[in-house]
């Protein structure tokens, strides 16, 4: 195992260790392409979450917020063509009955399969000789619908047939009259949703990287068609912010211009944002689309109903739309491995996460120096309330000794500690009302007085 591996490999243990993520349904053996988010992890999410909304929503007169339900009617996925096209192709290992991703197999054997087609597929494998990883022979490619199919009411039929959303996005598109209607935008503007997504995934793995049941951040930006290429390059700029407020480094994101054969059916261009996952190297972080008009006249043919836009001169157009869409869990992912970190502190092995202040599950850890003395618990547990009403997410760490509770509030990311002791009661009166606080990043530690606390760690 190389280096980066086991760096992935570490990330991975310290999540489950310390309650980021969990196994879906662990208990019962795990359900693959599922996990689950402990309390540390739920933070991180949700702060993640809650900046973008703050960037690309709240922070911008050009956005409007959505949360559309996640069943839909089935039409809507007729339409938008995903019951009939949302595929991967397929290959099994005859014997065992295993399944590979075609694209992803070829990967791995070195061969760059995007927009091959099944016979290029099948080609390939008989010319090469490929068995499966058992060695087994296998079998001809064919396409899978990704689609997670349910059924609602009591009444067996088609009518209780229902999909899973694959995308968040075809949410929005419906809801594109309702918008407008209600809240009269200006073009050029965008409605965003945060929400779940499901695909029935032939292999999920990596972690978060590629699992049946994610979170998406999605933006639909409605322009006018002789505009979109330079609304494309301000979102492009956007998004460029986005990663950076993300603490990720310019030098683990590129972008990945997704060549003409290999894009999507209803896009007329696409670019990738690649970050260099550590063991698996460049992968899909977002995605930014041009959608052209496609996914509303789709709709608009289906439903029969107008998702025309009617300017103030009356004149009438379909919009066309510019679509950037971030996975939850791979920016999650992608914020730990760019935070991790070791080093030596006190001729110690440390390990922590350098998170940036603004995702981390606690901005502050509060401890008394000693937990067996009530005077300092007493005046820690005042600190604790006093900054857990102006901060929310603030960790109350008691136990052991001061030097573990700093490598337990490091290892989780917890920019700040503060600690009280006998100084902040008055024993060095020069020193009432004061505490320790210790950094994360540099193990410094300097006196703050409980005055100036709130605004020293803002
Ligand atoms: N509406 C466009 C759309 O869904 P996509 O490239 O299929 O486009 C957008 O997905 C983003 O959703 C990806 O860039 C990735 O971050 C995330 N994503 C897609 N499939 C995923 C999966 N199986 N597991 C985790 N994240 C996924």
């Amino acid at each position: 195992m190389n280096d980066q591996s086991e760096k992935m490999e570490k990330i991975v243990s310290l999540c489950k260790r310390r309650g980021f993520v969990f196994q879906g349904s662990d208990i019962y053996g795990g359900l693959k392409g599922t996990w689950d988010l402990g309390p540390l992890g739920v933070a991180l999410n949700n702060n993640i979450k809650r900046e973008w909304w703050k960037m690309f929503v709240d922070g911008r007169e050009d956005m409007y917020g959505l949360d559309a339900a996640i069943l839909m009617n089935a039409k809507v996925w007729e339409a938008s063509g995903h019951v009939g096209g949302f595929v991967d192709p397929l290959i099994e290992d005859t014997v065992t009955g295993e399944r590979y991703r075609a694209d992803h197999f070829l990967k791995e054997h070195g061969i760059n399969a995007d927009g091959f087609s099944l016979e290029q597929i099948d080609t390939v494998i008989v010319e090469k000789e490929f068995k499966s990883p058992k060695g087994n022979p296998l079998s001809k490619a064919r396409t899978f619908n990704m689609m997670c199919e349910s059924r609602i009411g009591a009444v067996a039929g088609p009518e209780g047939q229902v999909y899973l959303r694959p995308e968040t996005a075809q949410g929005i598109f419906v809801n594109f009259k309702n918008v407008v209607d209600t809240m009269s935008p200006k073009l050029p503007f965008g409605i965003a949703q945060i929400g779940k997504a499901f695909r029935n995934e032939i292999a999920p793995r990596e972690f978060l990287f590629r699992v049946r049941e994610f979170e998406q951040m999605e933006i639909e930006y409605f322009v006018k068609e002789s505009e979109w290429k330079g609304e494309f390059e301000k979102l492009r700029q956007d998004i460029k912010a986005w990663h950076a407020h993300l603490g990720l480094s310019e030098e683990n994101l590129r972008e990945y211009e997704v060549p003409e054969n290999d894009l999507a059916h209803y896009s007329k261009r696409t670019i990738d944002v690649e970050y260099n996952y550590p063991g698996k190297g460049f992968d899909e972080l977002a995605g930014f689309a041009y959608r052209t008009d496609h996914d509303l006249k789709a709709h608009m043919e289906a439903s029969g109903v107008s998702l025309e836009y009617i300017e103030p001169d009356g004149s009438r157009f379909v919009p066309h739309v510019l679509e950037p869409s971030f996975g939850v869990g791979r920016a999650f992912t992608a914020v730990l491995c760019e935070a991790y970190q070791e080093d030596e502190m006190n001729g110690e092995v440390r390990t922590y996460l350098k998170l940036p202040a603004h995702l981390a599950p606690y901005r502050v850890a509060v401890s008394p120096l000693l937990k067996n003395k009530p005077e300092l618990v007493t005046k820690a547990r005042e600190v604790f309330v006093m900054l857990k009403k102006e901060f929310g997410n603030v960790a109350w760490d008691d136990n052991s000794n001061v030097g573990k509770r700093y490598r337990r509030q490091d290892e989780i990311g917890t920019p700040y500690c503060v600690t009280i002791d006998f100084d902040t009661l008055g024993e060095n009166p020069a020193l009432l009302d004061t505490v320790t606080v210790r950094q994360r990043d540099t193990g410094e530690q300097e006196r703050v007085s409980l005055q100036q606390l709130v605004e020293f760690l803002q």
